[in-house]
């Protein structure tokens, strides 16, 4: 290993010198068929931002479940502040002063952020929860680390942000020392990561340890004081995020090289396949989500939607998929009126769709992965012949799949659950690209998965587009949205509120419209 982070000179953290907070020593970790976790080291000093980063399924979230007693290391030994302990479960973590925020956040959404802190340790007095006590403290942690929260609001109404910060005021509730972050800006927009950031120094000038995984590396050398690489399970070394270059980072995780997304000559043709004419969603508590909506996506276009999470994006991808009734308006597919056509309806007509929850919408965590192929695609080859199933078809194109997209899993027989974040997410685009559809409806097609396989799904969405389907494309990615679409609309509070040239607009510029403090007169 190298140890480009361990120099006794002084940094802009001061934790150079700091004795270690964290120390894995050999961890190894075994799932049926894989070692997901092999002889791992990890050194973090107290007091430091440190980022793992790796490709997907290199190990990340399992050494941090690891290190959170959600999973118990085959081998090798937990250190804190120098001293070897053994975690039956989270409870054990906690009460040794960590805390992870997992990549999908656990709130409950109709309960108001005080609830949703105190839930699972609620302070008492006299065996009765104290609510003047939590609110006081919660209102402590909230003033002491710049989190802006409002103990009252629900958080159903709090943006991505807000939410994350609850989880993180959660962690802090229950004293951690030690943060554990899985992919905290997954999806956030940069402003709203801007301000992540600033809530990391907070937690840094007051001496708590943060472990952060990102795929997005300029952002990891932003923040990280030090880096630790892994990769198939194994550390290979360590890196200091101001010697280090983007470049080399990648190049350390995956061996190769990687493009950046960049145009190519336009391959927007004439005939509309997807047209919204004033399209209406209510939200269920009959406020407009989607209000008014018109837009036409062109065979081999890439209409590109950007939005600060919760601005109707979602409500508006599941109109166009059939998943939510209009308040008003029209949708026509191929010139034909669909408006009142059932999901199922829609995807025989040749509507893709790369949904934004893959837990909730893109798959079955307890299935295997064959049947995951034919989800939503069952009454075609190759997962049907006639009226039946055909199972040996569906594996076999499984295990096309898996070959063509880099699905890292042992078979087509591995239940979903066992696969990492990115390998679900490169399984349900392989899926959906598949069956080479008109229509191709993605949200976040990318998150979540590695450079490399990035790389690799824009190109893939770039010969589709070419080859003449026409793509929705949701992404909190802006270098993404700018650097694939054709055409791109920013959404704000359910309407599009602006038109921007991707061939000239900037990152910034599309956030100063996403967060309403650009505005754009002739907007549609
Ligand atoms: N519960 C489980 N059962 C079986 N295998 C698992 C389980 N959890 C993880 N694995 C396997 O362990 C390996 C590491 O997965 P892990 O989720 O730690 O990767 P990761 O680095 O977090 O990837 P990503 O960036 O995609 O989130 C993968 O091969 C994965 O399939
Ligand atoms: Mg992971």
């Amino acid at each position: 290993m190298t140890t480009g982070s361990s120099s006794p000179e002084s940094d802009a953290a001061g934790s150079a010198g700091a004795p270690l907070a964290v120390e894995l020593r050999g961890i190894t970790k075994r799932f049926p068929g894989v070692v997901a976790n092999k002889d791992i080291e990890l050194r973090v000093r107290r007091g430091e931002v440190h980022a793992v980063v790796g490709e997907n399924g290199a190990g990340k979230s399992t050494l941090m479940k690891t290190l959170y007693g959600e999973h118990r290391p085959d081998e090798g030994q937990i250190l804190l502040d120098g001293r070897e302990v053994r975690f039956r479960n989270p409870s054990d973590a906690i009460a040794a002063g960590i805390g992870m925020v997992h990549q999908h956040f656990m709130l409950a959404d109709n309960f108001t952020v005080l609830e949703n802190v105190v839930l699972g340790s609620e302070p008492t007095r006299g065996g009765r929860l104290d609510l003047a006590e939590a609110r006081r403290r919660i209102t402590e942690i909230s003033d002491r680390y710049a989190l802006g929260l409002r103990p009252d609001d629900l958080v159903e109404d709090l943006g991505v942000g807000d939410r994350q910060r609850v989880e993180i005021a959660k962690v802090l509730y229950r004293d951690a020392r030690t943060l554990i972050l899985d992919e905290p800006t997954a999806v956030l927009v940069p402003q709203e990561v801007d301000e992540l950031f600033g809530n990391l120094a907070e937690l840094k000038r007051e001496g708590l340890t943060v472990i952060f995984i990102s795929h997005k590396l300029d952002e990891v050398r932003r923040v990280a004081d030090s880096i630790t690489v892994i990769r198939r399970g194994t550390t290979v070394g360590t890196a200091d995020p101001r010697a280090t270059t983007t470049k080399q980072l990648a190049e350390m995780m995956v061996g190769s090289e990687l493009p950046l997304p960049e145009k190519r000559e336009s391959t927007v043709r004439e005939t509309p396949v997807l047209e919204l004419t004033d399209v209406r969603v209510d939200d269920g508590g009959g406020r407009p989500a989607v209000d008014g909506v018109t837009m036409t996506v062109r065979e081999g276009e890439v209409v590109g939607i950007a939005g600060v999470e919760g601005n109707g994006q979602a409500e508006l991808v599941d109109a166009i998929m059939g998943l939510r009734p209009l308040a008003g308006g029209e949708i026509a597919l191929a010139g034909e009126d669909v408006t009142s056509w059932s999901t199922r309806a829609r995807r025989e007509a040749g509507v893709g769709f790369i949904p934004e929850d893959r837990h909730r919408q893109g798959m079955l965590l307890d299935a295997p992965l064959w049947e995951n192929r034919i989800l939503g695609h069952q009454t075609r080859p190759p997962a049907s012949r006639g009226v039946f199933i055909d199972r040996s078809g569906s594996r076999a194109d499984t295990a096309r799949i898996m070959q063509e997209y880099d699905v890292r899993a042992p078979g087509p027989d591995t239940l979903a659950v066992a696969l990492s974040g990115g390998n679900q997410q490169k399984l349900i685009v392989g899926r959906e690209m598949s069956a080479t559809p008109r229509l191709l409806v993605a949200a976040h097609p990318t998150r979540g998965v590695d450079v490399g396989a990035q790389a690799a799904i824009w190109e893939l969405l770039k010969d589709a587009r070419a080859a003449g389907m026409a793509i929705v494309l949701i992404s909190a990615d802006l270098d993404e949205l700018i650097g694939l679409s054709d055409s791109l609309y920013v959404m704000l509070r359910g309407r599009l509120v602006a038109s921007l040239d991707p061939a000239s607009c900037t990152p910034e510029q599309l956030g100063g419209y996403m967060t309403g403090a650009r505005t754009e007169a002739g907007a549609a």
